[in-house]
């Protein structure tokens, strides 16, 4: 296999450390996120063309602070700081720190005072740039001049061009810095060298071979869990290695209306996979019975899950993998978060039955969702596939409140297809992060005709969202909650009232549960 085209991003704990992988990987560079102390030897064996040193939440004087391991400058390869990594660069290099009177926050002015700099050639002379920072270099290394300087004075970039080392006390890699997306590029261009080649396309191919070494002919196992990422997973597996994969679909009978009929349409009839169907609705409603807490359902699901997953792939000649849709933001090490990898997170059914001993095949380890999803498009999957919203493992029993019962699944699923038929209708599925309708514990009195009635409460939620941490009700028209409410009362037996969520997260969440 050829070496791959690698920037290493060594990260000091910066909120921003992700984002900087990001703004590399849109230019078709390979960004790898380490940590700031990682082995000299696990550099080494990644060849990186270059590397960025995140910014950080500590001062380089400070006992204990993080440092520049010395392989990072034995390399010889370019390096670029960005805030904290501007300082720690400046440190190792013998420059001084110092604790500035005057602290940066926010948009600031800066000029560019040497336009030659291979990272300002041909922008403007002045640029908006976004600072965060109380430490300054207030003397430069040898070798370092100042490139750019702050409207208060302060050293806004610096480099030392003969040895490729630059420095930036400015963030390039965040929104509010409008052309420091032109920075990092002239870096990984002009400085690095990047030969920028890695595009969905590349990654398939070089994934597909490795896929083949590491399961040769033994049969692998996937579990589809109707998301985006078991369903690229799948595809790319199957590009990789054909019928030795079976995918194992499980009917909770907590799914969406047509769901499975849709995963059959996609993975079998169109990309001819070998797929297996398990209804195994009765098991999940009869252990369900009478069951109210959330948790216990939870718990309850995720066992029955493994159970029936477990016992189907049993079944299945030859199985020695298991494939799984880990993505890069649930294996990332970062010195800011938890330093062990994790497997993909506890509650998403479709994770690893311990007791099954298979070894594990994760062809999306490196990518994020964004990249996940354009593997998918050019693997062929349908863009309905790509663009779906989000669904929770343990599907409609977090969101129907109280006793999840074959009737109440029934009596959602309906509410839940016409808010999203609705939705689509008006253009709005893609304005949403997420959306769907809930099934309340509570009955409330109505009037239909002559007689009073006694019914089912729908709520409807909407939220808009880049990360599923914080999120805000989504802003509905008026008009299209209308004819939502509209359709529910009329079409859904039992139901009588809607209601609509506008609560933020936090205090609340997204789902009901
Ligand atoms: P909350 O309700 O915590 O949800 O604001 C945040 C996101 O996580 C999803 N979610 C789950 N996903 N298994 C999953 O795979 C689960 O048990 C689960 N619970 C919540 C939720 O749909 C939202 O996108």
């Amino acid at each position: 296999m050829t070496t791959r085209e690698t920037l290493v991003i060594l990260d000091y704990g910066s909120q921003y450390t992700q984002l900087i992988a990001r703004r590399v990987r849109e230019n078709h560079v390979y960004a790898e996120i380490l940590p700031w102390n990682v082995t000299p030897e696990r550099l080494l064996a990644l060849a990186p063309v270059g590397i960025i040193l995140s910014g950080g939440p500590n001062s380089v004087y400070a006992a204990g602070a993080p440092g520049l391991p010395e392989i990072v400058l034995s390399l010889g390869v370019p390096v670029l700081g960005i805030c904290y990594g501007m300082q720690v660069l400046a440190r190792a290099l013998g420059g001084e720190v110092r604790s500035g009177s005057l602290h940066e926050y926010g948009a600031t002015q800066v000029t560019v005072t040497q336009p030659s700099s291979l990272l300002f050639m041909g922008s403007p002379s002045s640029l908006m740039v976004w600072m965060s920072h109380g430490d300054q270099v207030a003397v430069l290394p040898e070798g370092f001049v100042e490139i750019a300087r702050s409207q208060s004075g302060v050293r806004a970039a610096i480099a030392d061009e003969a040895r490729r080392l630059f420095g930036l006390q400015f963030h390039p890699e965040v929104i509010h810095t409008p052309l420091g997306a032109e920075v990092l590029r002239r870096f990984l261009f002009d400085v690095c060298g990047c030969a920028g080649d890695w595009t969905s396309e590349a990654f398939i191919a070089t994934t597909v071979a490795r896929i083949h070494q590491q399961v040769g002919q033994n049969g692998v196992v996937c579990g589809l869990s109707g998301g985006v990422d078991s369903a690229v997973t799948a595809a790319l597996v199957h590009r990789a290695i054909g019928d030795q994969l079976t995918c194992i679909f499980v009917d909770t009978g907590l799914l969406r209306r047509d769901e499975v009929a849709q995963v059959e349409a996609t993975f079998q009839r169109a990309l001819g996979m070998r797929l297996i169907v398990v209804d195994a609705s009765e098991r999940f409603f009869t252990a369900l019975a009478g069951v109210m807490e959330p948790e216990q359902k939870r718990r309850i699901i995720g066992e029955s899950f493994i159970r029936v997953f477990e016992s189907t792939a049993q079944q299945l000649p030859s199985i020695r993998f298991l494939a799984q849709g880990t993505i890069y933001p649930d294996v990332i090490e970062s010195a800011g978060g938890p330093s062990t990898h994790r497997i993909k997170s506890h509650h998403n059914v479709g994770g690893l039955p311990e007791q099954m001993a298979l070894e594990l095949v994760e062809p999306l380890r490196e990518l994020f969702k964004d990249e996940v999803r354009a593997v998918g498009l050019a693997l062929g999957l349908p863009d309905v596939q790509i663009w779906r919203h989000p669904f929770p493992g343990p599907g409609l029993a977090v969101r129907i409140l109280g006793e999840v019962t074959r009737e109440r699944v029934a009596t959602l699923q309906v509410a839940d297809a016409i808010f999203l038929e609705e939705l689509h209708a008006a253009g709005c599925y893609h304005q949403t992060a997420q959306a769907f309708a809930v099934l309340l514990p509570v009955q409330s009195v109505g009037v239909m005709g002559d007689y009073r009635t006694y019914a089912d409460v729908v709520a409807l939620r909407a939220v808009t969202t880049d990360d599923f941490m914080t999120a805000d009700w989504a802003q509905l028209p008026y008009d299209l909650l209308a004819r939502v409410s509209n359709r529910i009362v009329n079409e859904v037996r039992g139901v009588n009232r809607v209601v609509y969520d506008i609560s933020s997260k936090p205090p609340a969440t997204i789902e009901w549960e």
